[in-house]
């Protein structure tokens, strides 16, 4: 089997590539990334000489380079992880979330119908349907709930399901698509609230929680949402949406607390509110668990131990990035 792996330099598609060359021997695993600020070739270092690991520099909206790796390696599933993925940019410039999130995606699957493949997956996000109320814990967002975006990113992903939806119903290409909630772990690139506060309290620097941090996400290990993939992709239902929940809920200010309490040391500040913030996030993961048997195996006191101690342990990784350009975004985003 030959699996290309869509932005497999960013933090799910890394993790998930991994878990891939671990778990089939047999398989080929090319990983197509474009590296822009969050593709980090680091992540990927201890694989670049496995003989069933390839590595592709290029971007999903470039058809021509597309067409020619599918006309070279004939492979049989797609995972299409590649995106812009960060809501905070995509406020700042939204229109880069549509050129990589929309076109490419079509891009990708034109090649699966010219070139013919088993399975084209989709990974998607809960934000596609938009924030559940705080004083409304018995709501959930299942498979059903109606598409309701809020940041320019989250429309942009909800665009690309319907496309995705649409290359099914319309030429018949076999499709799965997955909403997940909120992932953490390994390789998580420091923009985000996790690995953001970590690398921040270990470097005895400021905490910034927007607004007032009563905001909730459920939060994901990141290897249960491979495992999610790896269950879909061969047993999935094609033309089906799957959700993928961690049953974590937390708020943000419980989050960063635990991280403080972990690490020893933390200072938190409360900043400018996001534009648009959704207060919550929750999943009902019951038809991946009736269909495919699947559910979390990593409770977030677990999990968040252990990212903590991958960051503690793999300090020239994110020192790498916080010392590079990635320093012009902090400073124009927390700067003041
Ligand atoms: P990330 O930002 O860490 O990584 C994205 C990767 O895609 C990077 O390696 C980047 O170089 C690559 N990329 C971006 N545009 C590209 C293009 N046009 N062509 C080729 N490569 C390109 O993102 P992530 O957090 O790993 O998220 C991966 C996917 O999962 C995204 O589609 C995201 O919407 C979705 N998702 C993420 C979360 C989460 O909590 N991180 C939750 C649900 C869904
Ligand atoms: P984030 O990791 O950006 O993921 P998403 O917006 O996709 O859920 O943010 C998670 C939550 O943490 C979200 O409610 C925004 C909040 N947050 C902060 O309070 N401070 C920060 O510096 C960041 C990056 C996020």
């Amino acid at each position: 089997m030959k699996v290309v792996v869509t932005g497999g330099a960013g933090f799910i598609g890394g993790n998930f590539v991994h878990y891939m060359l671990n778990k089939y021997s047999d398989y080929k695993i090319i990983c197509l990334d474009a590296l822009t600020y969050a593709g980090n070739m680091d992540t990927l270092t201890n694989i670049m000489n496995n003989k069933n690991f390839k590595f592709i520099k290029g971007d999903i909206s470039d058809r021509k380079l597309v067409y020619n790796l599918f006309e070279d390696e004939k492979p049989d599933i797609i995972v299409n992880f590649a995106a812009e993925s960060h809501v905070d940019r995509s406020i700042e410039n939204p229109e880069i979330f549509l050129k990589n999130n929309i076109i490419g995606t079509s891009v990708l699957m034109d090649a699966c119908i010219k070139y013919g493949v088993t399975r084209y997956h989709q990974v998607s996000t809960d934000e596609v349907y938009g924030d559940l109320p705080l004083n409304r814990p018995d709501l959930l967002f299942t498979e059903e709930t109606p598409i309701r975006t809020s940041s320019p990113y989250s429309s942009s992903k909800a665009s690309a399901d319907l496309i995705v939806q649409a290359y099914h119903k319309t030429y018949g290409l076999p499709v799965t698509i997955s909403r997940c909630s909120n992932n953490y772990g390994p390789y998580h690139f420091p923009e985000k609230l996790i690995p953001l506060m970590i690398v921040n309290a270990i470097n005895d620097k400021p905490l910034p929680i927007y607004g007032t941090g009563e905001n909730v996400r459920d939060w994901l290990y990141v290897k249960d949402h491979c495992s999610a993939i790896d269950l879909i992709i061969h047993n999935g239902r094609v033309g089906e949406v799957y959700n993928i929940g961690g049953h974590n809920e937390r708020t943000n200010l419980q989050v960063v607390e635990t991280i403080i309490k972990e690490i020893g040391k933390g200072k938190i500040i409360f900043v400018e509110d996001r534009k648009g913030h959704d207060m919550r996030y929750a999943i009902d993961s019951t038809k991946i668990h009736n269909e495919l048997g699947w559910l979390p195996t990593t409770a977030f006191d677990e999990g968040i131990k252990k990212t903590i101690k991958w960051y503690i342990d793999n300090k020239p990784w994110w020192e790498n990035i916080i010392n590079g350009e990635y320093q012009n975004y902090y400073e124009k985003m927390y700067g003041k």
